[in-house]
């Protein structure tokens, strides 16, 4: 891993800043030029109304978007293409299955079961789909190593499950979930089988045909296509006998006073004008990746990962007390910035995970120029160095603060992705010489006065690492 990927050329954002490392593709990939290539090319060409007009360039249009569907569909193993609907994404896909399907099946009593695992979006919709129709909410729980507890699953799925919904991949974690022995539970019980595969479609070979699930999620800009676009396929079967998510435009096959119908599968859930353009990028992604081939793109992940593991155990080991957990993952610029931070001079109180519950808080470890000096809990702390100002890496202020009241001049501070907040901050000149020592250490710094309630700064200051043109690997040395 000392060359750099010669793939970077294939991307106008990375080539044009070379000293970028971007590894956030998690929350969305950058993108490669064939991809806005093929954008522009369809917007320059092609670009009409589809489905509507009776001329040639609404035809052009029309069938980009027809031989977009069929390569993403193919890109995804789904032999029947038009059982691809297109959304802007999984968020959408996932409130499409759970408000067209869920308020039509489920009643009062059934039980949607999803685990503890789940972004967001596959775990809100289902939460408030159970609430409207009165039914039961059940979330599977977690192995100590962050897994689906499958023992658990097969005691929560029953008679009454009428959803099973999981992902693919877990975003929090990396976790490859067992797709089949969990989609296995829930067709013993009839129940429907909802795989969310926001971060399994990029990384994976899915394989819809063979995989045995009756909807599959995806978003578009975190596979290397453009954002606003994505899918979710299902079975033929199901999705006509589902009801239309959305009305109007493309959707509609007669209207009439009294009533409508719509039209056939997938065009009942793409109500308005299609969004052709991205579906071209899209699909011009799938050949960009099927180019490189899914096996090589999952090696260069994994080499990622173990250079990612090295180069943060030799930063972590000697720097945190045993105890303390982190998790492998875009921590990088974080510790960079409190070592910039300790480097000043100023003491640091590292709180990592444990913080969360003050009684359950066992050690703390202050930090001073990347060293251990001393840790303990923090009342002997506190006692021990009186007067000192702390930074707290902490996911959860409210505990921070009352841990920490007693300390003269507190700095909370958390990582949100890559990017650093300033929860607090109390002392005035603290704030001044923070500011200016995170500046001259190439971080934009913005610290906000201490509100009266930590909660609420969650969104007080942002600090951005802005590039220092450094290779982060000598950084690591
Ligand atoms: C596992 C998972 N599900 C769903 C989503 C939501 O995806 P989008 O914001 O593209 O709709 C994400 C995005 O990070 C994700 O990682």
């Amino acid at each position: 891993m000392t060359t750099r990927n010669p793939r970077r050329a294939d991307f106008p954002l990375l080539a044009a800043n070379p000293e970028l490392y971007y590894l956030d593709s998690a929350a969305t990939s950058q993108k490669p030029r064939v991809v806005l290539d093929a954008m522009r090319d369809y917007y320059e060409r092609d670009n009409a109304n589809p489905h509507r007009g009776a001329y040639a360039l609404s035809a052009r249009a029309t069938d980009r978007y027809h031989e977009a569907r069929e390569r993403v569909a193919k890109f995804l193993g789904a032999s029947d293409a038009d059982c691809l609907i297109f959304t802007r994404g999984t968020t959408e896909s996932l409130n499409l299955v759970a408000t067209a399907w869920g308020h039509a099946n489920i009643r009062e009593g059934d039980e949607i079961v999803v685990t503890a695992l789940e972004h967001h979006a596959n775990f809100v919709p289902w939460q408030q789909v159970a609430i409207a129709r009165g039914a039961k909410f059940v979330v599977c729980p977690l192995t100590s190593d962050h897994r689906v507890d499958l023992d658990a699953l097969r005691t929560l799925v029953g008679p009454r499950t009428k959803v099973l919904a999981f992902n693919h991949v877990s975003n929090a974690l990396g976790t490859v979930n067992p797709v089949d022995q969990i989609a296995a539970l829930g067709r013993a019980v009839g129940a429907l089988i909802v795989c969310d595969g926001a971060q399994g479609a990029p990384h994976l070979r899915v394989g819809f045909d063979t995989l045995d699930v009756d909807f599959y999620a995806f978003s578009g800009h975190k596979m290397c296509g453009p954002m606003g676009v994505g899918g979710l396929i299902g079975h033929r079967r199901i999705l006509e006998a589902m009801p239309p998510y959305q009305f109007g435009g493309d959707m509609i096959e007669f209207v009439r006073d009294e009533e409508s119908t719509w039209s056939a599968v997938p065009h009942k859930f793409e109500a308005g004008t299609p969004n052709v353009g991205d579906a071209v990028g899209l699909a011009a992604a799938c050949d960009y990746l099927d180019s490189i081939g899914l096996d090589e793109v999952l090696e260069h992940e994994r080499a990622l990962v173990r250079l990612a593991t090295e180069r943060l155990r030799a930063i972590v080991r000697g720097t945190l007390s045993s105890d303390s957990s982190i998790t492998l993952q875009s921590r990088r610029d974080f510790w960079d910035s409190l070592f910039a931070l300790a480097d000043a001079g100023t003491t640091l109180l590292v709180s990592s995970h444990y913080m969360d519950e003050a009684e359950r808080c066992t050690r703390l470890a202050i930090l001073d120029a990347g060293k251990i000096v001393a840790d303990g809990t923090p009342r002997e702390l506190m006692d021990r160095l009186p007067g000192r100002t702390v930074l707290v890496d902490t996911d959860d202020p409210r505990s921070a603060q009352r841990a920490l009241t007693g300390f003269d001049g507190v700095i909370a501070l958390a990582q949100i992705g890559t990017a650093l907040r300033v929860l607090a901050a109390d002392n005035p000149e603290l704030e001044k010489r923070i500011g200016e020592r995170l500046h001259s250490e190439g971080v934009e710094a913005k610290v906000a006065p201490i509100p009266p309630n930590l909660e609420d700064v969650f969104v007080a200051a942002t600090l951005k690492q802005k590039e220092k043109g450094k290779d982060p690997k000598e950084r690591a040395a």
